[in-house]
């Protein structure tokens, strides 16, 4: 067994895909209204949004687009593996908090993520959350059974009480929210270690942590004490124009190495671009996406750059939502063989391609692909 490839194996978002965990929206409820979150309807502000279970009909449809996705994977000779039954519906009370339903598991990425030869199970930031390992701790036990190389941490959950949140964010006016853009204080204070798993992006020894709504600087802080003396180097990543972020993937999407997707509306805080210039990457814009931010799906609580939330398959093979012809053809300028495939059912699940998956196993070893670069650990 040692000798062959290890189970866990993903060290950055392009290597060619051997294994991967498509999301299922069997049992998906509405995310519920909590002190970490506060969905409504798109375009119609004032009607409270829905709470409970989706409708077949909006679920079956969501399936069948993750079942397209599972079928050029398969096509492709990847292995893909899905979620187990979960009810989402179910309440969950803890000493600290009560939320009527959970959510769902369309988006593994926001969970889990493959660090090498380490899964991490996120902290997660939000109530209806708070469980949401568990449709996948089956995969994860397969994995830990099958190879004494995998190793496994679950991060401390936070208590998500109260006190853990900043409800007053919500109210801001956007004339405050710009005045404190470059001070990073959102929903959720610093008081205790907050992480979503999709905030990071891995580019082999170097990881990009963006600081958002789902994840503050203490949960920063854990993961470079937990991955620096493992050799990883952690870099907390900001976009100072985007007021409600959330999750790195539709912000900042590297490719291969040397090659980042940018989004246009939001720039890089300024200086953090020095040390990809350093090391010659390349930050390219996508084109403006398809829909408008009013197009979205009505229950979609993402922005309309879900376009850019592309999955690789390879270094030189990209998954793009079929109806986004203009970054499909700027992904074929830049050398990929581009696969289209339905999505946009998937939106108001909470992601897009790259949000609805998380890879188990890529080929390839942890690489540096940042020689020139000034580092400083924290012991
Ligand atoms: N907050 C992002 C946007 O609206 C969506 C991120 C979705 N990513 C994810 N992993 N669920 O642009």
């Amino acid at each position: 067994m040692q000798h062959s490839a290890p189970v866990v194996n993903s060290w950055n978002e392009w290597d060619q895909l051997q294994e991967i965990v498509v999301g299922s929206a069997d049992n998906a409820c509405f995310e519920p209204t909590e002190p970490g979150s506060r969905p409504s309807i798109r375009n119609h502000p004032d009607t409270p949004f829905p709470t409970g279970p989706k409708s077949k009909e909006a679920i079956d449809l969501a399936n069948e687009e993750l079942a397209g996705l599972t079928r050029l994977l398969e096509s492709q000779g990847v292995t893909v593996r899905r979620p187990e039954t979960h009810d989402f519906s179910a309440p969950v009370r803890t000493p600290d908090f009560e939320v009527e339903n959970q959510y769902c598991a369309v988006c593994p990425r926001d969970v889990m993520i493959t660090l090498g030869n380490e899964i991490i199970e996120a902290t997660m930031s939000r109530r209806a959350r708070y469980f949401e390992y568990q449709p996948y701790r089956k995969l994860v036990y397969e994995y830990w059974n099958a190879d004494p190389r995998t190793q496994w941490t679950t991060a401390p959950k936070p208590s998500m009480s109260d006190g853990m949140y900043r409800e007053e964010f919500w109210e801001w006016p956007l004339e405050q929210r710009h005045e404190r853009m470059h001070s990073f204080e959102f929903c959720i204070n610093q008081d205790e270690v907050v992480f979503d798993a999709a905030d990071m992006s891995r580019l082999g020894r170097d990881i990009l942590v963006q600081e958002s709504m789902t994840t503050n600087r203490a949960g920063i802080h854990w993961l470079k004490r937990h991955l620096e003396p493992k050799g990883f180097r952690v870099h907390p990543v900001h976009f100072p124009l985007d007021f409600f972020p959330s999750h790195i993937d539709c912000t900042f999407v590297p490719l291969r190495p040397g090659l980042i997707l940018t989004n246009p509306d939001r720039p890089l805080r300024e200086g953090e671009e020095k040390m990809f210039l350093d090391n010659d990457w390349r930050l390219v814009e996508v084109p403006q996406p398809v829909l408008t931010n009013e197009e979205m799906p009505p229950y979609c609580q993402s922005s309309k750059w879900l376009s850019m939330n592309v999955l690789s398959i390879s270094p030189t093979k990209v998954i793009c939502e079929a109806q986004e012809k203009p970054l499909q053809d700027m992904l074929a300028d830049l050398g990929f063989e581009v696969f289209p495939v339905p999505f946009r059912n998937v939106f108001e699940y909470g992601g897009s391609l790259h949000c609805a998956t998380w890879d188990v196993r890529r080929d390839g070893q942890r690489e540096d692909y940042f020689g020139n670069l000034d580092y400083r650990p924290l012991a």
